[in-house]
């Protein structure tokens, strides 16, 4: 056993040469755990997902991390498809860090069953929690937490770096059965709605025409009419838009109202429009050949 173990974390450590850490964020608190991790594992570039959708990596990672919300209780869409699709080395160090507010529901065995349709196997899923982005449920009742979740980030993910780099096998913080199995049944249900979900944002007359909104939104759902927002139908429904008007100018419609915003203090909204892709050509490649395109460079103080 010890063996074994001590096999596993030689052949995690070689492969650490070639690792990328992906993140996708809404309200910033998956990319100030993105960045933490990073550092703590010795500066692994990270990756937007919204960009390594668009940008494939030039040559696959052998330990690849992905730090991302949960939605519902399980994956956001743009999540999913992104591990449909990675190209992966042949059998990678693949793991999961998951930053709910709340609820993990069945976040990392829904993430090992995509891999394991390409026969690739989960080798870990971690959570951290995190405040609330879910405005509609962000009742004063959640509030009162934020400093102390945020307090303890760094400390979970000085956990999660040294079990990366002993190679650990088998973790899955998931909420335990039977809430796991129901929140996978609403969350099918909720993945299926998300697209349509930018229908229920409105605009409110005090909106600054900035176009900020357009600009954070990671999937390009937001046009921008006479200096106003219009919602289409590719949403991820991550909120963004509405956590980070200025003015406070955007409104859900049909949920419970007392809607606070929340994005995490660190964090700008220029480095969460930076995860989107412009339709700029990509860079030329300036990093080491095992890093892939598109890499992002910002980091959130922290
Ligand atoms: C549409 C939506 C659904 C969410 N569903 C859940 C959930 O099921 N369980 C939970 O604990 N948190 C849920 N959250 C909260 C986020 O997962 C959490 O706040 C996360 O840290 C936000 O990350 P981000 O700032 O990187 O976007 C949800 C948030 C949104 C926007
Ligand atoms: S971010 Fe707010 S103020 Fe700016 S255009 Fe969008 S809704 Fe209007
Ligand atoms: S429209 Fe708003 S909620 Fe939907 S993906 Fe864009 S930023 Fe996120």
């Amino acid at each position: 056993m010890l063996q074994g173990q001590t096999a596993t974390r030689v052949q995690v450590m070689a492969a650490m040469a070639s690792s990328v850490l992906y993140w996708f964020s809404g309200s910033g608190n998956s990319l100030v755990v993105a960045t933490a991790l990073s550092e703590a594992l010795g500066g692994v570039p990270l990756v937007p997902v919204v960009q390594a959708l668009r940008l494939p990596a030039a040559k696959p990672a052998g330990v690849m991390g992905v730090v991302f919300p949960v939605y519902a209780f399980g994956l956001p869409n743009i999540v999913r498809r992104f591990l449909e699709t990675v190209p992966l080395e042949a059998d990678p160090y693949v793991f999961t860090v998951a930053t709910p507010g709340v609820i993990p529901g069945n976040v990392h065995r829904e993430a090992e069953a995509v891999l394991g349709q390409r026969g690739v196997a989960l080798a870990a899923g971690w959570t951290v929690l995190m405040p609330e982005s879910f405005s509609p449920l962000r009742l004063r009742l959640t509030v009162h937490r934020t400093a102390t979740v945020l307090r303890r980030v760094n400390g979970r993910v000085a956990d999660i770096a040294g079990a990366v780099r002993e190679g650990r096998r088998g973790v899955r913080q998931d909420s335990l059965a039977p809430t796991a199995w129901a929140g996978a049944a609403v969350h099918r249900a909720a993945a299926r709605f998300f697209p349509t979900a930018g229908s229920g944002f409105r605009v409110a007359e005090h909106c600054a025409a900035c176009g900020l909104c357009a600009r954070v939104c990671p999937v390009g759902n937001i046009s921008v009419d006479n200096g106003k927002p219009a919602w289409g139908e590719r949403c991820e429904w991550c909120f963004a838009c509405m956590q980070w008007c200025p003015v406070g100018a955007i409104e859900t419609t049909g949920l419970a109202t007392n809607r606070l915003r929340y994005h995490h203090p660190a964090v700008t909204a220029e480095q969460i429009a930076a995860q989107t892709v412009s339709d700029d050509p990509p860079p030329p490649a300036e990093t080491p050949a095992d890093a892939p395109r598109g890499a992002s460079t910002s980091r959130p103080p922290h």
